[in-house]
């Protein structure tokens, strides 16, 4: 093991914290090898984690690639919840070999099919019909979404079990609080916590195959589109649940234009001229609205944003119950997510206590699904990230240290903003920070819980507080933009209902040890404490509740204004 240690652990580069590792060389396993003493007494929950940790070997682009691939060789079929798999697998299996699949639940009993080629799912187009309806009509658009029945439900499905369903969503709350309080120590309550939430393999892979059946929608304008997933379902900080975030990309054809040199002539599309991007953005999307509104099977209550700062049509996708954000142009926003996930791939600590801070912020009405003023769990993240820059020694790198490791292939530019980063993690080297999760977690309370955010900004790319540009009551540089702030939607009530949360539980975390309360008087412990929604009640004066609760609900009645206008 030392040997292997020795081997193991390089240099830093002087004048950059974050050195590059011997190429090809396992450096993330070294992740949890190098902050050593932690490993060697790692309890399984953590030993779980960093071994996932070491087994992502691929870039986030290679990965995006390859599951959008996937995506494009699978179907979606609606059958009976008693349907005979082996038979069901049988009949699919005269189309092509079949890769994978799996059944989950979603108003009814749903089963995502991967096709070993793609040829399979023409072939069973071929012998699907059109369905018959009485008194309807139907739209024929051929999409990969099916229902299969049976010819005779009698003999077919008689006493048959149903089978095995994969969770696409959490576990009750009251059940994970008694998971948590049955962990061995406020660390490991992190690990679980993360592990009852993250996205699983298959809700990964059917949030690809949404974006893929609405990229057959798109192609059918843009033949060169792509539509995939960004933000959490992607960012590796995505909970079951979360909304679908997608970027429709046109491919080169919406890129600015090289003139190439072929011949005596250039040749130029004929195209329509708008005055503005934004524009074109708008018609795009409004379109693509139409479609996914007329066509799409499943796609229901599409809503059109085109006003926004970042123009958006929003649907929810029946069949497979997401809630989805579509996007046009927005690649900086794919940046950002491989961005955090190579900060929730660098160890393991980073996401368990990120999806921790959200839960906990979720919980007590830090963060909503309610556009409003509150804080976002984008920028909670960023707020979380930046903590761990500033541990000593720092858990994760800033921004600009991961440029200073990027490659030529790394280079991005993106609408003149320099989105450059290593992108490789081989290259990145490991933290010798060893601190636990249960400190971090109070640290991070304690930290934010005395911020100067009247004076102080929070940027990741350089790591540390600087002056805030403008009087925002919580400004968060956004990394690629620096001028911008990404919490300019929040206000100062909020910024101060976070600090009193913060210091509330601080204050829970440091006085109730596991001894204390879990095994004398079986009340929720460390982290299990913190979800109980009564803290946010002790650490607040009726006066702020009051304006609180008055300005949720006005944000509710303005979304619901907004909502019944655009049904209009
Ligand atoms: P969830 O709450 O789980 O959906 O987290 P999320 O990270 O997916 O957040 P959200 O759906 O609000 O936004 C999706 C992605 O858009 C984020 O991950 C960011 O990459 C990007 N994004 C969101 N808000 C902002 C913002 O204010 N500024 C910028 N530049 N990007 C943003
Ligand atoms: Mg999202």
């Amino acid at each position: 093991m030392a040997s292997l240690l020795g081997r193991l652990c390089l240099p830093h580069v002087p004048g950059v914290g974050w050195a590059r590792c011997a190429p090809g060389g396992p450096c993330l396993s070294q992740a949890r090898l190098c902050s050593a003493g932690a490993f060697v007494q790692s309890v399984p929950p953590q030993e779980e984690a960093d071994s996932k940790v070491s087994a992502q070997k691929k870039t986030f682009s290679e990965l995006q690639v390859e599951r959008s691939e996937q995506a494009q060789r699978t179907v979606l079929i609606n059958c009976p919840a008693n349907i005979n798999e082996k038979a069901f697998l049988k009949y699919l299996s005269h189309h092509g070999k079949i890769n994978d699949h799996y059944f989950y639940e979603s108003l009814g009993t749903y089963a995502v099919v991967e096709f070993s080629e793609k040829e399979s799912i023409a072939s069973l187009q071929d012998v699907t019909r059109t369905p018959y309806v009485e008194k309807e009509c139907t739209i024929p658009f051929k999409s990969r979404i099916f229902t299969l029945s049976l010819k005779n439900p009698v003999t077919q499905g008689a006493d048959r079990p149903s089978v095995h369903y994969h969770k696409q969503s959490t576990i009750l709350c009251k059940d994970l609080l008694q998971k948590l309080c049955r962990a061995d120590n406020v660390s490991n309550q992190l690990y679980t916590l993360m592990d009852e939430c993250q996205l699983t393999e298959e809700n990964t892979k059917l949030r690809f195959l949404a974006c893929s059946l609405i990229q057959d929608i798109a192609r059918a304008y843009f033949p060169d589109s792509t539509v995939q997933p960004f933000g959490s379902s992607v960012n590796s900080f995505g909970k079951l649940g979360c909304d679908l975030d997608m970027l429709l990309d046109l491919g080169e054809i919406g890129r600015s234009p090289i003139r190439t040199n072929t011949g005596p002539f250039y040749v130029e599309y004929q195209m329509k001229k708008v005055p503005l991007e934004r524009t074109a953005t708008q018609r795009i999307l409004s379109v693509i609205g139409d479609c996914i509104d007329n066509f799409g099977p499943g796609a229901m209550g599409v809503q059109k944003i085109l006003n926004a700062r970042c123009p958006l049509v929003k649907f929810s996708h029946q069949p497979t119950g997401f809630q989805c954000d579509l996007t046009v142009s927005n690649r900086a926003a794919i940046r950002c997510s491989e961005l955090l996930y190579i900060y929730g791939s660098l160890d393991s600590r980073v996401r368990a206590l990120v999806f921790s801070i959200r839960c906990w912020a979720r919980v007590h009405g830090i963060t909503s699904s309610i556009p409003g003023s509150w804080i976002t769990n984008f920028s909670l993240t960023m707020m979380a990230l930046f903590f761990l820059q500033k541990r000593t020694p720092p858990i994760i790198p800033t921004l600009d240290q991961l440029k200073a490791l990027a490659d030529a292939e790394d280079k991005h530019i993106i609408n003149g903003n320099d989105c450059t980063f290593a992108s490789n993690l081989k290259k990145i080297k490991p933290t010798e920070n060893t601190e636990t999760l249960h400190v971090l977690l109070n640290d991070f309370f304690e930290y934010f819980g005395n911020f100067a955010f009247n004076k102080n900004s929070i940027n990741i790319r350089k790591g540390k507080e600087q002056n805030k540009p403008d009087s925002s009551p919580l400004y968060i540089h956004n990394p690629f933009e620096q001028g911008l702030n990404i919490s300019k939607n929040v206000n100062q009530i909020q910024v101060e209902r976070f600090v009193a949360l913060a210091r509330e539980c601080s204050w829970i975390l440091q006085k109730k040890d596991k001894s204390q309360s879990s095994l004398c008087n079986k009340k929720p412990w460390g982290l299990a404490a913190l979800l109980q929604p009564s803290i946010a009640k002790s650490s607040l004066k009726n006066k702020k509740q009051l304006a609180l609760a008055s300005e949720r609900m006005q944000s509710l009645l303005d979304s619901l204004k907004i909502n019944s206008a655009k049904r209009e």
